[in-house]
Protein backbone atom coordinates (compact mmCIF):
# COMPACT_ATOMS: atom_id res chain seq x y z
CA UNK A 1 0.00 0.00 0.00
CA UNK A 2 2.11 3.48 -1.16
CA UNK A 3 0.93 6.98 -0.74
CA UNK A 4 0.86 9.08 -3.74
CA UNK A 5 2.94 11.93 -3.53
CA UNK A 6 1.37 15.58 -4.92
CA UNK A 7 -2.44 14.24 -4.65
CA UNK A 8 -4.24 15.40 -1.46
CA UNK A 9 -4.68 12.07 0.55
CA UNK A 10 -8.26 12.72 1.09
CA UNK A 11 -8.53 12.13 -2.73
CA UNK A 12 -6.65 9.00 -2.87
CA UNK A 13 -9.65 6.68 -2.78
CA UNK A 14 -10.70 4.67 -6.37
CA UNK A 15 -14.05 5.21 -7.85
CA UNK A 16 -16.06 3.27 -4.94
CA UNK A 17 -14.41 5.39 -2.28
CA UNK A 18 -12.03 3.23 -1.01
CA UNK A 19 -8.19 3.99 -0.09
CA UNK A 20 -6.02 1.78 0.00
CA UNK A 21 -8.21 -0.59 -1.88
CA UNK A 22 -9.94 -1.79 1.30
CA UNK A 23 -10.74 1.21 3.83
CA UNK A 24 -13.80 3.61 3.40
CA UNK A 25 -16.28 3.33 1.09
CA UNK A 26 -20.31 3.92 0.97
CA UNK A 27 -22.64 1.39 2.60
CA UNK A 28 -25.27 2.87 3.23
CA UNK A 29 -29.08 2.42 2.12
CA UNK A 30 -30.25 2.93 -0.66
CA UNK A 31 -32.23 6.08 0.65
CA UNK A 32 -29.05 8.04 1.20
CA UNK A 33 -27.61 7.21 -2.19
CA UNK A 34 -28.82 10.16 -3.93
CA UNK A 35 -28.26 12.93 -1.01
CA UNK A 36 -24.65 11.32 -0.41
CA UNK A 37 -24.02 12.00 -3.80
CA UNK A 38 -25.59 15.40 -4.12
CA UNK A 39 -23.64 16.11 -1.24
CA UNK A 40 -20.24 15.01 -2.90
CA UNK A 41 -21.05 16.86 -5.91
CA UNK A 42 -21.78 20.35 -3.92
CA UNK A 43 -18.39 19.92 -2.43
CA UNK A 44 -16.34 18.76 -4.74
CA UNK A 45 -17.06 22.17 -6.25
CA UNK A 46 -17.42 24.43 -3.45
CA UNK A 47 -13.61 23.23 -2.76
CA UNK A 48 -12.48 24.68 -6.24
CA UNK A 49 -15.11 27.74 -5.45
CA UNK A 50 -12.29 30.76 -4.97
CA UNK A 51 -15.45 32.63 -3.10
CA UNK A 52 -15.98 29.75 -1.04
CA UNK A 53 -12.24 29.37 0.00
CA UNK A 54 -12.05 33.18 0.67
CA UNK A 55 -15.27 33.04 2.89
CA UNK A 56 -13.88 29.57 4.54
CA UNK A 57 -11.10 31.84 5.55
CA UNK A 58 -12.47 34.28 6.54
CA UNK A 59 -14.84 32.62 9.37
CA UNK A 60 -11.44 31.01 10.50
CA UNK A 61 -9.19 34.22 10.67
CA UNK A 62 -12.51 36.06 12.00
CA UNK A 63 -14.45 33.83 13.91
CA UNK A 64 -12.81 30.87 14.81
CA UNK A 65 -9.20 32.67 15.32
CA UNK A 66 -7.12 30.63 13.11
CA UNK A 67 -4.28 30.56 13.59
CA UNK A 68 -4.06 29.40 16.78
CA UNK A 69 -0.56 29.38 19.45
CA UNK A 70 2.68 27.02 18.70
CA UNK A 71 4.30 27.43 21.45
CA UNK A 72 7.28 26.19 23.15
CA UNK A 73 7.23 23.71 26.59
CA UNK A 74 10.33 24.72 28.04
CA UNK A 75 9.61 23.82 31.69
CA UNK A 76 8.32 20.61 30.82
CA UNK A 77 11.25 20.31 28.64
CA UNK A 78 13.59 20.66 31.22
CA UNK A 79 12.12 18.44 33.58
CA UNK A 80 12.05 15.78 31.07
CA UNK A 81 15.11 16.60 29.69
CA UNK A 82 16.20 14.94 26.00
CA UNK A 83 13.85 16.15 23.35
CA UNK A 84 12.59 19.84 23.03
CA UNK A 85 8.84 19.50 23.33
CA UNK A 86 6.30 22.10 21.90
CA UNK A 87 2.78 22.20 21.39
CA UNK A 88 0.21 23.72 19.20
CA UNK A 89 -2.47 25.04 21.06
CA UNK A 90 -5.80 24.30 19.17
CA UNK A 91 -7.79 24.21 22.37
CA UNK A 92 -7.11 28.04 21.68
CA UNK A 93 -9.35 28.09 18.82
CA UNK A 94 -13.31 29.52 19.18
CA UNK A 95 -15.14 26.96 21.54
CA UNK A 96 -11.97 25.32 22.66
CA UNK A 97 -11.15 22.45 20.19
CA UNK A 98 -10.40 21.77 16.49
CA UNK A 99 -13.76 20.61 16.12
CA UNK A 100 -14.43 23.61 15.20
CA UNK A 101 -12.96 23.33 11.81
CA UNK A 102 -15.33 20.82 10.81
CA UNK A 103 -18.43 22.40 11.91
CA UNK A 104 -18.01 25.86 10.18
CA UNK A 105 -17.39 24.29 7.33
CA UNK A 106 -20.56 21.54 7.34
CA UNK A 107 -22.55 24.81 8.33
CA UNK A 108 -21.39 27.37 5.08
CA UNK A 109 -21.69 23.70 2.77
CA UNK A 110 -25.64 23.66 4.72
CA UNK A 111 -26.19 27.45 3.42
CA UNK A 112 -24.98 26.78 0.10
CA UNK A 113 -27.32 23.68 0.04
CA UNK A 114 -30.30 25.54 0.99
CA UNK A 115 -30.86 23.47 4.15
CA UNK A 116 -32.45 24.86 6.93
CA UNK A 117 -31.98 22.59 9.74
CA UNK A 118 -28.34 20.29 10.52
CA UNK A 119 -27.89 17.64 12.57
CA UNK A 120 -24.50 15.39 14.13
CA UNK A 121 -23.27 13.42 16.48
CA UNK A 122 -20.88 14.03 19.39
CA UNK A 123 -18.86 12.23 22.04
CA UNK A 124 -16.64 14.45 24.53
CA UNK A 125 -19.31 17.12 23.40
CA UNK A 126 -16.70 19.27 21.66
CA UNK A 127 -18.59 18.40 18.17
CA UNK A 128 -21.58 19.03 19.11
CA UNK A 129 -21.08 22.60 21.21
CA UNK A 130 -19.39 23.65 17.93
CA UNK A 131 -21.86 22.68 15.51
CA UNK A 132 -24.36 24.46 18.09
CA UNK A 133 -21.97 27.62 18.05
CA UNK A 134 -21.61 27.34 13.86
CA UNK A 135 -25.32 26.60 13.57
CA UNK A 136 -26.38 29.94 15.63
CA UNK A 137 -23.78 31.54 13.60
CA UNK A 138 -25.12 30.99 10.75
CA UNK A 139 -29.16 30.61 11.38
CA UNK A 140 -29.36 27.04 11.06
CA UNK A 141 -31.18 24.95 13.49
CA UNK A 142 -29.20 22.61 15.15
CA UNK A 143 -30.15 18.80 16.68
CA UNK A 144 -27.27 16.97 18.98
CA UNK A 145 -27.19 13.33 19.41
CA UNK A 146 -25.33 12.25 22.06
CA UNK A 147 -25.15 8.90 24.41
CA UNK A 148 -26.49 9.22 27.85
CA UNK A 149 -23.38 8.39 29.37
CA UNK A 150 -21.67 11.04 27.86
CA UNK A 151 -24.17 13.25 28.79
CA UNK A 152 -23.37 12.63 32.38
CA UNK A 153 -19.57 12.38 32.10
CA UNK A 154 -19.23 16.16 29.71
CA UNK A 155 -21.63 18.07 31.18
CA UNK A 156 -20.32 21.26 30.38
CA UNK A 157 -20.66 20.67 26.67
CA UNK A 158 -23.63 19.44 26.88
CA UNK A 159 -24.72 22.81 28.86
CA UNK A 160 -23.46 24.80 26.27
CA UNK A 161 -24.92 22.96 23.12
CA UNK A 162 -28.56 23.64 25.04
CA UNK A 163 -27.39 27.55 25.54
CA UNK A 164 -26.66 27.54 22.21
CA UNK A 165 -30.05 26.73 21.24
CA UNK A 166 -29.50 23.38 20.17
CA UNK A 167 -31.62 20.29 20.88
CA UNK A 168 -30.41 17.38 22.60
CA UNK A 169 -31.07 13.85 22.13
CA UNK A 170 -29.98 11.61 24.57
CA UNK A 171 -29.01 8.18 23.05
CA UNK A 172 -29.94 5.47 25.45
CA UNK A 173 -28.84 2.15 23.14
CA UNK A 174 -25.36 0.17 23.35
CA UNK A 175 -22.91 1.82 25.11
CA UNK A 176 -24.81 5.37 25.04
CA UNK A 177 -21.46 6.73 24.07
CA UNK A 178 -20.22 7.94 20.81
CA UNK A 179 -20.92 5.00 18.42
CA UNK A 180 -24.17 5.09 19.33
CA UNK A 181 -24.88 8.95 19.05
CA UNK A 182 -23.19 8.28 15.29
CA UNK A 183 -25.61 5.33 14.55
CA UNK A 184 -28.56 7.48 15.90
CA UNK A 185 -27.56 10.44 14.05
CA UNK A 186 -27.24 8.86 10.44
CA UNK A 187 -30.66 6.93 11.30
CA UNK A 188 -32.55 10.37 11.62
CA UNK A 189 -30.71 11.95 8.49
CA UNK A 190 -31.93 8.75 6.42
CA UNK A 191 -35.99 9.91 6.95
CA UNK A 192 -35.08 13.42 7.08
CA UNK A 193 -32.37 14.45 4.54
CA UNK A 194 -34.21 16.15 2.14
CA UNK A 195 -34.70 19.21 4.97
CA UNK A 196 -31.59 18.76 6.76
CA UNK A 197 -27.89 18.18 6.11
CA UNK A 198 -25.48 15.87 8.12
CA UNK A 199 -22.17 16.87 9.78
CA UNK A 200 -20.21 13.42 10.57
CA UNK A 201 -17.82 14.93 13.76
CA UNK A 202 -14.82 13.08 12.62
CA UNK A 203 -13.19 11.45 9.36
CA UNK A 204 -15.78 8.64 9.75
CA UNK A 205 -19.13 8.00 7.62
CA UNK A 206 -19.11 7.51 4.36
CA UNK A 207 -16.55 8.78 2.26
CA UNK A 208 -17.54 12.34 1.71
CA UNK A 209 -18.23 13.12 5.25
CA UNK A 210 -14.36 11.00 5.87
CA UNK A 211 -13.52 13.74 2.94
CA UNK A 212 -15.28 17.26 4.15
CA UNK A 213 -13.85 16.44 7.33
CA UNK A 214 -10.02 15.95 6.81
CA UNK A 215 -10.46 18.78 4.39
CA UNK A 216 -11.56 20.96 7.25
CA UNK A 217 -9.28 20.25 10.15
CA UNK A 218 -6.06 20.51 7.75
CA UNK A 219 -6.36 24.11 8.30
CA UNK A 220 -4.34 23.26 11.44
CA UNK A 221 -1.46 21.44 10.08
CA UNK A 222 -1.31 24.91 7.35
CA UNK A 223 -0.62 27.38 10.12
CA UNK A 224 1.70 24.62 11.57
CA UNK A 225 4.44 24.69 8.67
CA UNK A 226 4.64 28.21 9.03
CA UNK A 227 4.87 28.45 12.58
CA UNK A 228 7.36 25.55 12.78
CA UNK A 229 9.37 27.58 9.36
CA UNK A 230 8.87 31.10 11.40
CA UNK A 231 10.11 29.71 15.11
CA UNK A 232 13.03 27.41 13.52
CA UNK A 233 14.34 29.29 10.43
CA UNK A 234 13.49 26.27 8.21
CA UNK A 235 11.84 22.73 9.26
CA UNK A 236 14.01 21.01 11.27
CA UNK A 237 15.75 17.28 10.30
CA UNK A 238 13.84 15.16 12.85
CA UNK A 239 9.94 16.27 14.26
CA UNK A 240 7.79 14.07 15.48
CA UNK A 241 3.81 15.25 15.49
CA UNK A 242 1.77 13.50 18.20
CA UNK A 243 -1.74 13.41 18.71
CA UNK A 244 -4.58 11.76 20.18
CA UNK A 245 -6.69 9.55 17.64
CA UNK A 246 -10.27 8.78 18.19
CA UNK A 247 -12.00 9.01 14.99
CA UNK A 248 -8.99 10.51 13.64
CA UNK A 249 -10.05 14.24 12.32
CA UNK A 250 -7.82 16.45 14.45
CA UNK A 251 -4.62 14.01 13.69
CA UNK A 252 -5.36 13.62 10.50
CA UNK A 253 -5.48 17.56 10.26
CA UNK A 254 -2.50 18.10 12.25
CA UNK A 255 -0.05 15.55 9.75
CA UNK A 256 -1.60 16.58 6.04
CA UNK A 257 0.37 19.23 5.23
CA UNK A 258 3.33 17.37 6.00
CA UNK A 259 2.58 14.32 3.96
CA UNK A 260 4.94 14.46 1.05
CA UNK A 261 7.67 14.88 3.63
CA UNK A 262 10.41 11.93 4.23
CA UNK A 263 9.20 9.58 7.54
CA UNK A 264 12.53 9.82 8.93
CA UNK A 265 11.99 13.94 8.79
CA UNK A 266 8.38 13.92 10.13
CA UNK A 267 7.13 11.58 12.19
CA UNK A 268 3.27 10.61 12.63
CA UNK A 269 2.31 9.46 15.87
CA UNK A 270 -0.98 8.62 16.40
CA UNK A 271 -1.85 7.65 20.20
CA UNK A 272 -5.23 5.84 20.87
CA UNK A 273 -7.25 5.23 23.93
CA UNK A 274 -5.94 2.39 25.61
CA UNK A 275 -8.30 2.04 28.32
CA UNK A 276 -8.42 1.19 32.28
CA UNK A 277 -4.92 -0.45 32.49
CA UNK A 278 -6.84 -3.17 34.73
CA UNK A 279 -9.69 -4.01 31.78
CA UNK A 280 -9.82 -6.01 28.54
CA UNK A 281 -11.76 -3.20 26.91
CA UNK A 282 -10.21 -0.45 25.06
CA UNK A 283 -10.47 1.97 22.26
CA UNK A 284 -7.15 1.50 19.99
CA UNK A 285 -8.14 -0.85 16.90
CA UNK A 286 -4.72 0.28 15.28
CA UNK A 287 -2.65 -0.58 18.64
CA UNK A 288 -4.24 -4.01 19.35
CA UNK A 289 -4.66 -5.43 15.98
CA UNK A 290 -8.68 -4.95 15.44
CA UNK A 291 -9.64 -6.72 11.88
CA UNK A 292 -11.19 -4.99 9.01
CA UNK A 293 -15.17 -4.37 9.43
CA UNK A 294 -17.77 -2.19 8.40
CA UNK A 295 -18.99 0.82 10.72
CA UNK A 296 -21.19 4.07 10.21
CA UNK A 297 -21.22 3.19 6.34
CA UNK A 298 -17.33 2.31 6.19
CA UNK A 299 -14.75 -0.26 6.43
CA UNK A 300 -11.99 0.46 8.92
CA UNK A 301 -10.04 -1.62 11.48
CA UNK A 302 -12.98 -1.88 14.25
CA UNK A 303 -12.77 -3.67 17.53
CA UNK A 304 -15.00 -6.65 16.82
CA UNK A 305 -15.90 -9.93 18.29
CA UNK A 306 -15.52 -13.17 16.20
CA UNK A 307 -19.04 -13.07 15.13
CA UNK A 308 -17.96 -9.59 13.74
CA UNK A 309 -20.33 -7.56 16.44
CA UNK A 310 -18.97 -4.76 17.30
CA UNK A 311 -17.27 -5.18 20.82
CA UNK A 312 -17.79 -2.47 23.46
CA UNK A 313 -15.34 0.07 24.48
CA UNK A 314 -13.85 1.85 27.56
CA UNK A 315 -12.06 4.63 28.22
CA UNK A 316 -11.76 7.56 30.33
CA UNK A 317 -11.67 10.12 27.63
CA UNK A 318 -15.22 10.12 26.12
CA UNK A 319 -13.86 11.65 22.73
CA UNK A 320 -11.43 8.29 22.00
CA UNK A 321 -13.86 5.99 23.19
CA UNK A 322 -15.06 5.03 19.52
CA UNK A 323 -13.89 1.05 18.28
CA UNK A 324 -13.51 1.90 14.78
CA UNK A 325 -10.85 4.81 13.05
CA UNK A 326 -11.18 6.97 10.28
CA UNK A 327 -10.42 4.74 6.62
CA UNK A 328 -7.35 7.53 6.56
CA UNK A 329 -6.12 6.35 9.32
CA UNK A 330 -6.54 2.41 7.98
CA UNK A 331 -4.37 3.99 5.12
CA UNK A 332 -1.75 5.32 7.11
CA UNK A 333 -0.92 2.21 9.32
CA UNK A 334 -0.87 0.06 6.12
CA UNK A 335 1.15 2.36 3.88
CA UNK A 336 3.79 2.14 7.26
CA UNK A 337 3.85 6.42 6.93
CA UNK A 338 1.42 6.30 10.75
CA UNK A 339 2.46 4.71 13.82
CA UNK A 340 0.42 4.42 16.45
CA UNK A 341 0.32 3.32 19.80
CA UNK A 342 -1.84 3.86 22.60
CA UNK A 343 -2.48 5.32 26.23
CA UNK A 344 -3.99 4.45 29.39
CA UNK A 345 -6.55 5.92 31.76
CA UNK A 346 -4.06 6.28 34.61
CA UNK A 347 -1.24 7.28 31.83
CA UNK A 348 -3.33 9.70 30.17
CA UNK A 349 -4.47 10.83 34.00
CA UNK A 350 -0.73 11.08 34.99
CA UNK A 351 0.15 13.21 31.97
CA UNK A 352 -2.47 15.43 32.94
CA UNK A 353 -0.68 16.11 36.04
CA UNK A 354 2.82 16.53 34.95
CA UNK A 355 1.98 19.14 32.02
CA UNK A 356 0.01 20.96 34.64
CA UNK A 357 2.67 21.24 37.12
CA UNK A 358 4.80 22.61 34.81
CA UNK A 359 2.75 24.67 31.77
CA UNK A 360 0.28 26.57 31.87
CA UNK A 361 -1.60 24.45 29.82
CA UNK A 362 -5.38 22.76 30.76
CA UNK A 363 -5.60 20.18 28.12
CA UNK A 364 -8.18 17.86 28.09
CA UNK A 365 -7.88 13.92 28.48
CA UNK A 366 -7.82 13.36 24.33
CA UNK A 367 -4.41 15.08 23.90
CA UNK A 368 -3.50 13.91 27.02
CA UNK A 369 -3.15 10.82 26.00
CA UNK A 370 -0.67 12.12 23.44
CA UNK A 371 1.37 14.16 26.15
CA UNK A 372 1.62 10.65 28.06
CA UNK A 373 3.82 9.41 24.79
CA UNK A 374 5.70 12.45 24.60
CA UNK A 375 6.41 12.05 28.57
CA UNK A 376 7.37 8.36 28.05
CA UNK A 377 9.47 8.83 24.53
CA UNK A 378 11.21 12.65 25.22
CA UNK A 379 14.03 11.37 28.03
CA UNK A 380 15.10 8.59 25.95
CA UNK A 381 15.87 11.70 23.01
CA UNK A 382 18.31 14.02 22.04
CA UNK A 383 17.58 18.26 22.29
CA UNK A 384 17.75 18.60 18.12
CA UNK A 385 14.44 16.02 18.28
CA UNK A 386 11.34 18.23 18.20
CA UNK A 387 8.05 16.75 19.70
CA UNK A 388 5.09 19.03 18.77
CA UNK A 389 2.19 17.79 20.55
CA UNK A 390 -1.54 18.94 19.08
CA UNK A 391 -3.17 20.01 22.84
CA UNK A 392 -6.83 19.85 20.80
CA UNK A 393 -8.99 20.36 23.43
CA UNK A 394 -9.22 22.48 26.81
CA UNK A 395 -9.95 20.04 29.94
CA UNK A 396 -12.99 22.63 30.87
CA UNK A 397 -14.99 19.60 29.92
CA UNK A 398 -13.39 16.99 31.96
CA UNK A 399 -13.90 19.20 34.98
CA UNK A 400 -15.55 16.23 36.85
CA UNK A 401 -13.68 13.06 36.32
CA UNK A 402 -10.69 15.17 37.13
CA UNK A 403 -12.41 16.40 40.69
CA UNK A 404 -13.69 12.45 40.82
CA UNK A 405 -10.12 10.97 39.96
CA UNK A 406 -7.55 13.23 41.06
CA UNK A 407 -9.60 15.63 43.73
CA UNK A 408 -8.21 18.70 41.88
C1 LIG B 1 -10.61 17.44 22.39
C2 LIG B 1 -10.78 16.23 21.54
N1 LIG B 1 -9.69 15.63 21.05
C3 LIG B 1 -9.78 14.53 20.29
C4 LIG B 1 -11.00 13.96 20.00
C5 LIG B 1 -11.04 12.72 19.18
O1 LIG B 1 -11.60 12.89 17.94
P1 LIG B 1 -10.72 12.94 16.63
O2 LIG B 1 -9.85 11.72 16.66
O3 LIG B 1 -11.70 12.96 15.55
O4 LIG B 1 -9.89 14.18 16.70
C6 LIG B 1 -12.18 14.56 20.47
C7 LIG B 1 -13.49 14.01 20.15
O5 LIG B 1 -14.50 14.40 20.63
C8 LIG B 1 -12.06 15.74 21.26
O6 LIG B 1 -13.14 16.36 21.74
Amino acid sequence: MKIKKNIPLIDQHDKNGFWGEKFGGNFIPETLKKPVEDLTKLFEKLRKDKKFIKERDYYFKNWVGAPTPFIKLEKLTSHLGGAQIWTKVVSEANGGAHKIYNATVHCLIAKRAGKKYIVGDTGAGYAGKMLSMAAKKFGLKCKIFMGAKDIKRQKPNCDAMKKNGAEVVPVYTGSQTLVDAVSECMRYWVSNCDTTHMAVGSTVGPNIFVKICGWSTSQISRELLIQIKNAFGTVPKKIKLLNCVGGGSSSFGFWNEFMNYNKKQIEFVGIEAGGPKKSKKHAAPLTYGSKIGILHGAAQYVNQNSEGQIDETESISAGLDYPGVSPLHCFLKDAKRARYTAASDEEALNAYQIVTKYENLNPSLEPSHAFAEAIKIAPKLNKETIIIVNSCGDAHKDKDILKQRLGI
